[in-house]
């Protein structure tokens, strides 16, 4: 079987490692891929969806997985399915729930699914009179895509003003900026929750926890995420039974009724206040570095994804493991502020139970260079939380290069 895999992260080498676990036969094409996916399969390079879908037609690729939401953004599902390829992911209507803000919240509001309150707005004063009238910290969003950058917490009325201020001329965000959504703070814990999605039914995944912030003990700027741990005990079976039926299913039913049925990954960003789960955003792919704690747990995952894109998730189990992951990110020096000097990575030894999945590298003459922001993961899997953490952390010691920095407490909320 030919699976293509759009992406260049750490999320879709893991997704590639996963599916080969299973199943030896497959072959991988990865479009742009990294310096450490060429080991997995072939790199392609390809970036407009049309020259992909040519690409899938003439290669006979059988399935497409999106991993990165850009390509969602511009239709290649809708492309894909017009020329009869099987793809992985939500259609371009489908991935507003992600890709438009003010349309995610005006979807929750719709459909009573619990958020924060808000304002949608293009015009500074209502902005003003809105920020006014709530208690700071402030949240302000700008509607579009951001690469996880678009939100500010202001912690008075005038920061959260000014933040709005510049949203809306353009000034932070360009484009994305020229619609935005002022919200109230919400304080409580967050979970990333996954269900895969087939437009009526769902597979929920175990619940994790990213760790966006650059350094330990939760201090520094926001970063794409510095790791990540899976099951998260935080998430009981309670309120697990409260995100389908208060959330995941008044989604699905209501993007249907939308006519914009979806399919694909559907992560919800959740915050739990008092044990009440509130959504703060959805996005329409798998996180990064969630994936990469997820994958290691779902024992049938090819069966899952060709189930989802087939529609017919009704039909079959998911095993999920016993067991628990933990992903450590090694970043590079200079990240998440500006690039780094190409450095080589060094590998001692990979322990029992751990892995990597390579995001930012380049193959150097044969050498696989440090090269980017985000460079790797260390995942340690262990029979409780414990042990994976143990697990990954040995794994990140035995992984060397120039100006590596990474987080010493992931898991740090369930494992101190
Ligand atoms: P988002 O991209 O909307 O998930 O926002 C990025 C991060 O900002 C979230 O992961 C939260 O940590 C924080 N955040 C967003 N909205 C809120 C809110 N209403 N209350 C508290 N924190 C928030
Ligand atoms: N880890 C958060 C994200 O992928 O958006």
């Amino acid at each position: 079987m030919k699976i293509m895999i759009l992406g260049s992260g750490a999320r879709e080498y893991s997704i590639a490692l996963a599916l080969k676990k299973v199943n030896e036969n497959l072959k991988f094409y990865f479009s742009p891929g990294n310096g450490a996916t060429q080991n997995l399969g072939i790199n392609i390079n390809l970036k407009k969806p049309l020259e992909l879908a040519k690409y899938a037609k003439e290669n006979e690729i059988d399935l497409c997985i999106v991993g990165s939401e850009n390509f969602l953004a511009e239709g290649i599902v809708d492309i894909f399915k017009q020329h009869n390829l099987s793809i992985f992911g939500p259609s371009k209507a489908a991935a507003m729930l992600e890709t438009s803000k003010s349309f995610m919240k005006n979807f929750l509001q719709k459909y009573n699914i619990k958020t924060a309150k808000f304002l949608n707005t293009n015009n500074l004063e209502k902005a003003k009179e809105f920020i006014l009238n709530l208690t700071p910290p402030i949240v302000v969003k700008a509607d579009g895509l951001c690469a996880g950058k678009g939100v500010i917490i202001a912690q008075t009325h005038n920061q959260a003003v000014e933040a709005a201020s510049k949203m809306l001329s353009g000034e932070s965000f360009g484009d994305a900026g020229k619609f935005i959504v002022v919200e109230e703070f919400l304080d409580g814990f967050e979970l990333s929750i996954f269900a895969v999605c087939d437009g009526d039914d769902f597979v929920l995944l175990p619940a994790a926890q990213d760790h966006k912030k650059l350094l330990d003990q939760d201090k520094g700027p926001n970063t794409g995420g510095m790791g990540a741990y899976a099951p998260s005990s935080l998430a009981n079976e309670t309120l697990l039974e409260k995100i389908k039926k208060d959330i995941i299913i008044p989604t699905l039913s209501g993007m249907k009724k939308e006519g914009s049925e979806f399919s694909g990954v559907l992560f919800i960003g959740i915050m739990v206040v008092n044990q009440e789960p509130y959504v703060l955003e959805f996005n329409v792919r798998f996180g990064d570095p969630e994936c990469e704690v997820l994958m290691p747990l779902i024992e049938n995952p090819l069966e899952l994804i060709l189930a989802a894109t087939q529609k017919r998730l009704k039909n079959i189990k998911i095993n999920i493991k016993r067991a628990y992951a933990v992903g450590v990110v090694c970043a590079s020096e200079n990240y998440p502020y500006k690039s780094s000097e190409k450095t080589e990575i060094s590998i001692k030894n990979i322990p029992e139970n751990t892995h990597i999945s390579y995001a930012g590298v380049s193959l150097d003459n044969g050498k696989l260079m440090a090269d980017g922001g985000r460079v790797l993961v260390c995942v340690g899997v262990g029979k409780d939380i414990k042990e994976a953490q143990k697990k990954a952390y040995e794994l990140c010691e035995n992984v060397q290069f120039k100006g590596k920095q990474f987080r010493k407490d992931i898991a740090y909320q369930v494992a101190p």
